[in-house]
């Protein structure tokens, strides 16, 4: 059995461990569908969700996830923690762990912030997004959500639009995917897509229409104007007439291809309204999956036993 010490990135993650991170998604997800949504497996377990940015999916899946395992769920926002008083990071973590939490769930605007914690605590510690280094639970609930659409992922074609520059998902995403033998395109402006990213084995295409033609699955990105320290974009509605997915854009695309999308979306700039309520959009799949991502992982993490399931 696949277990891991803390889940701080996609990166280094290999085919069998996300096969196994996927498979117990699909066990744990018929559990929210019940009309008493819980399972004893992690009773008596604490998790600790520290959110120093804000979130609406991220932490309430969390939450949500290890309520279902029967967990005890504390929720730290980095406002009301005594950060703002002066105590650094590390020594947040570690007072926290000093209360003998079972898991610390990380959320944090610095790049390797979760791989930080981690070296100071000896809890496992699940990275929910840093800077924008990486945000493997989100990319897994987006391989769980494509695989059960399309049955398999390896050989799958997938385009990824936007501000790819500040996106973490899309680093985590690059990682699993190209584990999962899948094929990654990277389309934005030229502006937003990093230097050399073609060495972590994509390609990249500066013009939409072309770029989804042949593709099973198009992952659209927001504009991160909270990470952005330069002028990237001449206007946010210049972007939208060369990046927004639009169905006219999508009459280009295979008749059977998925729209995908990690949130929170802006209606308009990236995607059109039509597109994303669309049957082909699969974009609150994702949020549902994402519960049972990470119900899986804490389960993983904490090394429960088959039979706790139940
Ligand atoms: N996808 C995602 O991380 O969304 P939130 O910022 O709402 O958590």
């Amino acid at each position: 059995m696949f277990k891991p010490r803390s889940i701080l990135g996609a990166n280094g993650l290999k085919k069998d461990e996300i096969v196994t991170i996927l498979d117990t998604a699909d066990t744990f997800k018929e559990i929210s569908t019940r009309p008493i949504k819980k399972v004893p497996t992690l009773r008596g377990r604490t998790i600790i969700n520290l959110f120093f940015e804000p979130s609406t999916r991220t932490r309430t899946s969390f939450e949500i996830a290890g309520k279902r395992l029967s967990a005890d769920v504390i929720n730290i926002s980095g406002s009301t923690s005594s950060t703002v008083k002066g105590e650094n990071l590390i020594d947040t973590a570690q007072n926290l762990e000093a209360m003998n939490p079972d898991i610390l769930v990380i959320r944090h605007s610095q790049s390797g912030a979760a791989e930080m914690i981690s070296r100071n605590i000896q809890c496992p510690v699940i990275n929910a997004g840093d800077g924008f280094h990486e945000h493997p639970t989100q990319a897994l609930l987006d391989l769980q959500t494509i695989r059960e659409t399309k049955g398999s992922l390896e050989g799958l074609k997938v385009a990824i639009v936007g501000d790819i520059a500040h996106s973490r998902v899309v680093r985590s995403n690059i990682y699993a995917m190209k584990a999962m033998g899948m094929e990654v395109r990277l389309v934005g402006p030229p502006t937003m897509i990093p230097v050399e990213i073609q060495k972590l084995g994509v390609s990249v295409d500066y013009y939409l229409e072309k770029a989804i033609q042949d593709v099973d699955v198009i992952m659209m990105l927001r504009i991160q104007t909270e990470r952005q320290n330069r002028y990237l974009l001449s206007s946010l509605r210049e972007y939208s007439n060369l990046f927004c997915l639009t169905s006219k854009i999508l009459e280009k695309a295979k008749d059977d291809v998925l729209i995908i999308h990690p949130g929170p979306v802006n209606r308009g700039v990236e995607i059109a309204l039509d597109v994303m309520e669309s049957e082909r959009s699969l974009i609150l799949n994702q949020v549902t999956n994402g519960v049972a991502v990470r119900m899986a992982l804490m389960y993983l993490l904490l090394g429960g036993s088959d039979d706790s399931v139940n």
